[in-house]
C-alpha cells in the first residue's frame, strides 16, 4: 500500500504532497513525515499517521531562505543564522506573517512557526518540484524514537502514509537544533544536529532550554511556554447552548438555538474537525459572545488530540506565559 520510491521518483512524489497525500522522505537530520503545509487536511493527516494524542506543532521545511521569508518574518540576527547555517541541521522559531500559506494547524494555533531548510538533495529536489511548504515531523509513530532510514519509516508507518522516498541513511542521526529567535536572546528550545558553539559563534550568547533567568517555566523538548488559547471561557461536552454562546458543533445533530456556530465537521469526520480546529476557534473567539459551548468530540483516533487541546483551552489559566505545556 505505501510506494517506496527512490531518487528517479521526486517528481512523483512532490505530485502526491500537492494532492494532499503523506510522504515520507529523507533528510540528512532524520526522516520526515512530510505533507503539504498549506493543506489543513494534509496536515490532520499527519498528526493521524503518528498516532499522536496531541497537537503540536511541527517544522515546516521550504527549499531556501527566499522561501523562507514569505511565511516568518525574519530580522537581521534570523537572516545571519539563516546564510550561515541552511541549508542544514537548524530550525528557527519566527512571529508567522498574517498571509503566510501554512495551515494553522502546522503550528498548532500559534502566531510563531518553526521553519528549516534541509540539505539532503532529495528533501531539496522534493521541496523544489512540489513548490509548496512541507509540514514535516519526524517519521515516526507518537512515543518512538526518530528513523534515520527508510526501513524504519516502513516499520512503522507503511500502510499508514501513501510513499516513502528512501535517500539511504541519515548522515545527521539526530533532529536538528531549534532556536526560538522571537526574544531579545536566542533560546534553545531543542538541542540537535547543529552545536551551540557554532549557533553562538554568529548569534551571541544563547539561553539553555530550561533557561529561566526570565521568569518563564522551563522548556524541554516538545514543550511550549504557551499555546494558542482563545481568551472566551470554553464549555465542554455540551448538548444545548445558553444564551449568549457560540457554538462549537461536530456531526449532524446541531442544536439550533446558538448566536453563533461553526461546525468542525457536518459530517462527523474527525480529520476534517482537526483540519478546522484552529481557524473554527479563532472565528468564534469574539468579544461579542460569552463563551464558546463545544459539542462531544469522540475520544478516539484525532479525536483524542483535538480533546486535548480543547480541555487545556478550557482549564483555568494562571498566568498568560505559563498557559499551557506539551505532554
Ligand atoms: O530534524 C528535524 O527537525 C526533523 C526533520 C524531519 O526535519 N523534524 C522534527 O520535527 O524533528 P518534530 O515535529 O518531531 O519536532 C518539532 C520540534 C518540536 O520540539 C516542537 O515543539 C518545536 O519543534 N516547534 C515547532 N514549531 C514550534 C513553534 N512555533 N514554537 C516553538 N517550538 C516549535
Ligand atoms: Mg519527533
Amino acid at each position: 500500500m505505501t510506494k517506496r520510491l527512490g531518487p528517479g521518483d521526486i517528481d512523483q512524489a512532490a505530485r502526491m504532497i500537492r494532492a494532499g497525500e503523506l510522504v515520507a522522505f529523507p533528510t540528512e537530520t532524520v526522516y520526515g513525515l512530510g505533507g503539504d503545509a498549506a493543506n489543513d487536511r494534509a496536515v490532520a493527516a499527519i498528526f493521524e499517521a503518528k498516532g499522536r494524542p496531541h497537537f503540536n506543532p511541527l517544522i515546516v521545511h521550504v527549499a531556501d531562505l527566499e522561501a523562507a521569508e514569505t511565511l516568518a518574518r525574519f530580522d537581521e540576527r534570523a537572516r545571519r543564522l539563516a546564510r550561515r547555517f541552511w541549508p542544514g541541521p537548524l530550525s528557527v522559531v519566527l512571529a508567522r506573517r498574517d498571509n503566510a500559506h501554512v495551515s494553522l494547524l502546522a503550528s498548532a494555533g500559534l502566531d510563531t512557526l518553526a521553519i528549516r531548510v534541509p540539505a539532503h538533495p532529495m528533501a531539496q529536489g522534493l521541496l523544489r518540484a512540489a513548490a509548496t511548504p512541507i509540514a514535516a515531523p519526524s517519521a515516526n509513530r507518537s512515543g518512538r524514537v526518530s528513523p534515520t532510514t527508510a526501513a524504519h519509516v516502513a516499520s512503522e508507518l507503511d500502510g499508514r502514509i501513501a510513499a516513502i522516498l528512501d535517500g539511504g541513511p541519515c548522515t545527521v542521526g539526530v533532529e536538528s537544533t531549534v532556536l526560538d529567535l522571537t526574544g531579545e536572546r536566542v533560546r534553545m528550545l531543542r538541542p540537535g544536529g547543529l552545536p551551540l558553539e557554532a549557533i553562538e559563534a554568529i548569534a551571541g550568547p544563547v539561553m539553555a532550554a530550561a533557561g529561566a533567568d526570565d521568569g518563564a517555566r522551563p522548556r524541554s523538548p516538545g514543550q511550549l511556554a504557551s499555546h494558542y488559547a482563545p481568551s472566551l471561557p470554553l464549555r465542554l461536552d455540551v448538548s444545548s447552548v445558553r444564551p449568549g454562546e457560540a457554538l462549537l458543533a461536530f456531526g449532524p445533530d446541531v442544536p439550533p438555538d446558538a448566536t453563533a456556530t461553526v461546525s468542525l465537521s457536518a459530517s462527523g469526520d474527525l480529520v476534517e474537525a482537526a483540519a478546522h480546529l484552529f481557524a473554527a476557534l479563532r472565528a468564534l473567539d469574539r468579544p461579542e459572545f460569552s463563551a464558546i459551548a463545544v459539542m462531544p468530540i469522540p475520544e478516539h483516533g484525532l479525536g483524542r488530540a483535538i480533546n486535548d487541546r480543547l480541555r487545556r483551552a478550557a482549564a483555568p489559566r494562571p498566568a498568560l506565559a505559563g498557559g499551557g505545556e506539551e505532554g
